[in-house]
């Protein structure tokens, strides 16, 4: 037994069965009326954790500002006046940023820098730590194919490779070496699987997902974040092929805690555990309570279902007293590795805002897309803008959904932005309320119009799908008005989730997808629009061309019958009445340089099965010239296809990718090693296989690439 083991079980020994299940369960911060009652609660040892918000989808309402000396006061009740002196543990829903906001996490993976992703979350964690909170419920790593789905924003997108670097930058920027950090907080892994799967992007929709399909895409994020070191897990609300997850042993024991190794403790969603018995598995509340702690759930979000029912189940003996102790020993043990036993209270302390805010721009400017330039990009300086459309004066939906303590009135606009940089005039006509011949006139009298669309941050988030992934009527309508002035036309995205382009993006002569890229986006725009910076970012996900298309993912595995359609086979075939390409595929961003790709090298032809397994690699080069006008970073990207497998491997999966900054001039080799955990694949039972064979090895700037290599596994 080591040090915190043997803590654990002092601990443990010394608690009532009511003040272990009170260690079980989280209630929200109480409000009004309710404070006098919930002191008496934590005074009874019933509260483990608060939950930092109120009610079921925090991130889509406003929520106060954290009040750290209230925290502070319940705190103390804990530690000064519970019998057992436990202090609660704090959790709130810092997803992408806290007082600084950073890019949305869908356009933080565009940024393909997991370096600036850890920077990123170690500034949100220092803020956050330093507003009571200990543990925040993030990263969220729902691989998902469906930008319909509104919590699209919060996730990695369609790649589970990119989501696995995703998952270890953010659990590392978050934890740290030692969550008990003061500057650190325990991050949260969810949601706990497959709910990014919803059927018809519906969210809290059911789930149809096979194990082999399970193992190859939903898992490997959380595998990542879990040898990452992440402390808790969240279970997700939706059930997998008629499977709740919350009562899951299957998925919450046997994939989680055996197979991946996971030693944390897993916490609810929202209300998930009473909303069994809407789903059908369990009658009433004790049924509820008994199948999650079962199946492995140790902590129970909001609903109180554990706090009211586990006594009674256990002197009933349905639930025994062993099943309790070991849900409570994670809890303790995680409560122990955040040192909130030497540190219960906040203590506030400084930080240099302005170097979090230079992270932001940082990492929203390599978030932004370049999704096509006709040469109009970067403007000159002198020259005469028109700025119209409805996100030339916003702040607030710059920051995105899921956002609850950053401030819009901290948040530039466009407007000011290009201001600030330009020589020429800038005039901006709002977009609400457009008069069509006002805007007119103002175009007519620029040299380029820049239109500043997108979706607001209230389109995005939980329990927020769209049917139809595109801009509003009368933004199509603006750029068609715009188009027709014959002046040139450049475009800033402001969305959540990459929107459909067939119709949008032949009117525009260049085009920036910035999503909701934080609290400093508009200024990392303005920089990239007059070429201070080189657009560097890259799709998480698959541009489709009509929403009717989705799913539409990379990928994919090779039909029978020649319908590779994402690939060009047969495309205008795939359906009689609309071409089955992506708009822009996977990997895909341009730069203001051109990067000119050698010829593919290898140190070997083939590697027997045997030395792969003792860790003997090819050894992969390629020669990158940048051969532009601009110093700029290029994302050299990996990917392998299987030829002949026993299970169907998709035609390209990304296994490897190198951002790289190249001198204007330069050519550098960029190096890449690749051995036996990129090489295989995952059989349905969870068992991890590289099969002897030819493996196509293709290096490029996007998933289309044709440039390849093949070596052999003998
Ligand atoms: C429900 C969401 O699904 C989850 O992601 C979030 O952390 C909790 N509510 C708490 O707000």
């Amino acid at each position: 037994m080591n040090s915190i083991e043997k803590q654990v079980e002092e601990i443990l020994s010394k608690l009532s069965l009511k003040e272990k299940i009170g260690q079980l369960n989280q209630q929200e911060t109480p409000v009004g009326e309710e404070v006098e009652s919930f002191k008496e609660q934590v005074r009874n040892g019933e509260i483990g954790s608060i939950l930092m918000s109120v009610g079921a989808t925090a991130g889509n309402d406003a929520q106060g500002a954290v009040n750290v000396k209230f925290y502070n006061e319940l705190q103390r009740i804990a530690v000064e006046e519970s019998r057992s002196g436990i202090p609660i543990l704090f959790g709130r829903d810092v997803i992408h940023g806290h007082r600084t906001v950073f890019p949305i996490p869908l356009a933080m993976t565009a940024s393909f820098n997991e370096e600036l992703i850890e920077k990123a979350y170690e500034d949100i964690s220092r803020e956050a730590s330093n507003d009571s909170i200990h543990w925040t419920f993030t990263p969220m790593l729902d691989l998902s194919r469906d930008p319909r789905w509104g919590r699209i924003i919060e996730g990695t997108g369609e790649d589970p490779y990119l989501g696995s670097v995703f998952a270890k930058a953010a659990v590392k920027g978050l934890q740290g070496d030692n969550p008990a950090d003061k500057d650190r907080i325990l991050a949260c892994a969810k949601h706990f699987l497959g709910y990014g799967a919803s059927e018809g992007g519906r969210d809290y929709n059911r789930t149809e997902i096979s194990d082999y399909t399970l193992n190859n895409y939903y898992i490997p994020a959380f595998k990542s974040a879990v040898s990452a070191g992440v402390k808790t897990v969240m279970s997700a609300f939706n059930d997998i092929s008629g499977q709740p997850v919350t009562s899951s042993k299957y998925y919450l024991t046997d994939i989680l805690r055996d197979r991946l190794g996971f030693d944390g403790f897993v916490v609810s969603d929202y209300d998930a555990v009473c909303q069994l018995a809407r789903q059908g598995v369990a009658e009433n509340d004790a049924d509820c309570a008994e199948l999650a702690l079962k199946a492995g759930l140790d902590m129970d979000m909001h609903d109180k279902v554990y706090l009211n029912e586990l006594e009674n189940l256990v002197k009933s003996g349905r639930v025994s007293t062993d099943t309790i102790d070991n849900a409570v020993r994670r809890v303790l043990k995680v409560k122990i590795l955040k040192g909130l036993f030497e540190n219960p209270y906040c203590e506030r302390r400084e930080y240099d805002i302005s170097k979090h805010r230079e992270d932001a721009k940082e990492l929203a400017a390599e978030s932004v897309v370049l999704l096509k330039n006709n040469g109009v990009l970067p403007l000159d300086k002198s020259a005469n803008v028109g700025l119209v459309g409805p996100f030339v004066h916003e702040r607030r939906s710059l920051m995105g959904s899921w956002m609850l303590d950053g401030k819009a009135e901290e948040t530039p606009t466009v407007y000011e932005t290009i201001k600030a940089k330009s020589e020429g005039s800038v005039v901006s006509v709002n977009g609400t309320g457009l008069s069509w011949d006002s805007s007119l006139k103002w175009m007519y009298n620029t040299d380029v119009t820049v239109l500043c669309l997108g979706e607001s941050w209230t389109a995005t988030g939980e329990f927020r799908s769209q049917a139809e992934v595109s801009l509003a009527p009368d933004q199509i309508k603006l750029i068609e008005k715009a188009r027709s002035t014959g002046k040139k036309v450049v475009g800033v995205l402001f969305c959540g989730r990459p929107v459909a382009m067939q119709g949008i993006a032949e009117n525009f002569d260049a085009l920036l997808l910035a999503w909701h890229g934080g609290s400093e986006v508009a200024s990392a725009v303005a920089d990239i629009i007059y070429g201070d910076t080189v657009p560097c970012g890259r799709m998480p996900m698959t541009v489709i061309r009509e929403s009717t298309h989705i799913p539409m993912y990379y990928n994919v595995t090779s039909s029978g019958r020649p319908v590779n359609c994402y690939y060009g086979e047969n495309a205008g075939e795939c359906y009689i009445d609309s071409l089955a390409t992506p708009y822009y595929p996977f990997g895909f961003g341009l730069s203001y340089t051109e990067f000119n790709y050698g010829d593919i090298k290898c140190d070997k032809k083939e590697i027997a099965l045997n030395e792969l397994k003792e860790g003997k690699k090819f050894k992969i080069s390629i020669d990158i010239k940048n051969d532009g006008e601009f110093d700029g970073k290029e994302t050299v990207q990996l990917y392998i296809h299987d030829k002949l497998a026993s299970f169907m491997r998709p035609i390209k999966e990304l296994k490897a990718f190198k951002k790289v900054l190249f001198k204007k001039g330069e050519t550098a080799t960029v190096d890449f090693e690749i051995g036996f955990d990129d090489l295989g694949f995952y059989l349905p039972n969870g068992e991890y296989t590289v099969e002897k064979g030819e493996i196509e090895v293709f290096i490029g700037k996007d998933c289309l690439t044709d440039r390849k290599i093949t070596v052999l596994i003998k």
